[in-house]
């Protein structure tokens, strides 16, 4: 097998979410930089489907000390507090970033930006573009983008880290041919975004398959909190081929309700002060149970209802949502949509400092791939906030890091080679295995977890893991290794929920009692490499 291309750069970037485009624009005032994108760059990743909006204090009559406690409070103070710190100071310069650079927030007749409530916040904070928040977001980037001198590598997938001397000096990519690239960097940036693709039902593009989780866990840097998934409350339900999709919390910040089959409010019965904004965790669990409880609706949801609102409020705030509905045959207007719980976020991921460096040299990292941020809830707003300040920040440490001589690491190129090969003699198809792993996870490490279902599910993705995957030909070799990642990142997420033997944010263990609640809990984060994992005790 040959070396398609060796392409060398000061820094290497690879996702192309927003953290990703914005880090690359930040490196590109340092030196040579090299975006590469498993999807056309700036179509892919999550960032661009948000919808809700991008939590900042741009008003006076809010502060950043009430960012922060709300972040804390709804991370359920497992967040770590220096980023925490650095997210919502920064968040606000980082807005004003995008709106110098073109893009249009909706603003109020007296022309300061809109803000919406979103749960979990003790103040409208959430600033938004209608309900294509993201879009406007991507769209203001992309056209950033173009105008440095970055190196924009379309639809090539990157599939392991390379490392010399412990540093990591680039990656191995692929392309749909299957032909192979070699990447190498003096400074390395991942920002692939989440992995919730790894559940049956989920709100992530097909590209949320936890590559970036998968590659730096077996570059051997250290992830914390891989347990801490979070499920939004609100994915459609029906039609089928569009179970899971978002419904924006913007819903629920306009003044959207939940009911279940008897009409009931049932919000009133687990958070009677904040309802429908009560945090994500909390609705999430609220609405399964429901369901659960045999109060559900015909398709297996619950109802969420705007049908009080004016017609011109839904049309002006929520045209997505409106449109989208008016798809499935719904006129949100007059009728209730169905929704239920779909894996949305993982706050997990790999553990850096305030400047993104993991704990791999060379290995920088931010948005959702990082972890530490969101603790063990995040709040809805707080993830397109994180994928600026985070990405700007991981860019200007990659970028201001010494150049090196870089060298062509034969062996791993070589042991690579053989793995690819290896998938043209494989036995099972990797949709096969893709399938088993989203419906295991589904059933074993949803909403509400336990012991016994947790080994069961990590024995099942053992097994999975000793398959051979095949690749018909080598267009087939992104499928294989994909799916590697989401075999490695689904371990990730039950070995840490089987660490975790308290109930903590959007992690339930119903086999576990305990005499604390969030602020006195004795344990911190979870944390895994190839060769340790365990769970911090506070305090030692
Ligand atoms: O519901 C939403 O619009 C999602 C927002 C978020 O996850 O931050």
């Amino acid at each position: 097998m040959q070396i398609q291309e060796i392409i060398r750069s000061h820094v290497l970037v690879i996702g192309s979410g927003g953290a990703g485009v914005r880090a690359a624009i930040e490196a590109s005032s340092h030196g040579t930089c090299v975006l590469i994108s498993r999807t056309i760059v700036g179509k892919g990743g999550c960032t661009i489907m948000a919808e809700g909006g991008y939590n900042a204090v741009m008003n006076e009559a809010d502060t950043i000390a009430d960012h922060f406690a709300d972040t804390m409070k709804g991370g359920a103070y497992l967040n770590d507090q220096d980023l925490v710190h650095v997210l919502t100071e920064e968040a606000p310069d980082r807005m004003q970033d995008l709106i110098t650079w073109g893009a249009v927030f909706d603003v109020t007749d007296s022309c300061t930006i809109c803000q919406r409530p979103f749960g979990g916040q003790c103040f409208p904070r959430t600033c938004y573009a209608g309900d294509r928040t993201g879009h406007e977001m991507m769209v203001t980037l992309m056209e950033r983008l173009a105008h440095t001198p970055v190196r924009i590598c379309h639809e090539i997938a990157a599939f392991d880290l390379l490392l010399s001397d412990g540093r990591v000096t680039g990656a191995l990519g692929l392309d749909r041919s299957g032909r192979l690239y070699v990447f190498l960097a003096d400074a390395t940036v991942l920002a692939t975004g989440g992995g919730t693709r790894v559940y049956d039902i989920s709100t992530n593009s097909t590209s949320g398959t936890g590559d970036g989780y998968a590659m730096g866990w077996r570059a051997g840097a250290e992830l914390i909190d891989m347990e801490q998934v979070q499920f939004h409350p609100t994915g459609a339900v029906y039609p089928w081929d569009a179970r899971g999709r978002l419904v924006t919390e913007a819903v629920r910040g306009e003044g959207g309700v939940l009911k279940n089959s008897r009409g009931e409010r049932f919000m009133s019965r687990y958070d009677p002060v904040r309802m429908e904004l009560s945090t994500r965790d909390v609705v999430a669990r609220a609405c399964a149970t429901e369901i659960m409880e045999g109060r559900g609706t015909p398709h297996g949801g619950v109802w969420l209802d705007v049908t009080h609102l004016p017609a011109r409020t839904i049309e002006e705030r929520l045209p997505v949502m409106l449109e989208q509905f008016l798809k499935y045959g719904v006129d949100i207007r007059t009728e209730p949509m169905e929704v239920a719980p779909t894996a949305h976020h993982i706050m997990g991921g790999l553990r850096i400092n305030p400047d993104c460096q993991t704990t791999l040299p060379g290995l920088f990292a931010c948005g959702e791939v990082a972890g530490g941020v969101h603790g063990a809830n995040r709040l809805g707003g707080n993830a397109l906030a994180e994928t600026q300040v985070f990405g700007s920040r991981a860019g200007a440490s990659a970028g201001k890091s010494p150049k090196r001589d870089v060298t062509i690491p034969d062996d791993q190129i070589a042991s690579a080679i053989t793995m690819l090969q290896e998938f043209i003699s494989g036995t099972v198809l990797p949709d096969q295995v893709k399938r088993e792993v989203q419906q295991i996870m589904w059933k074993g490490a949803g909403i509400f977890r336990n012991r016994t279902a947790l080994l069961e599910t990590k024995d099942a993705l053992d097994a999975l893991s000793r398959k051979r995957l095949k690749a018909v030909d080598p267009s087939g070799f992104i499928d294989c290794c994909t799916t590697r990642n989401m075999i490695d990142t689904a371990r990730l997420i039950v070995t840490g929920a089987l660490l975790r033997e308290e109930s903590r944010g959007a992690h339930v263990r119903t086999d576990v009692t305990q005499d604390w609640d969030n602020q006195s809990s004795p344990f911190g984060h979870t944390f895994q490499t190839m060769t340790k994992a365990g769970i911090e005790r506070r305090g030692s």
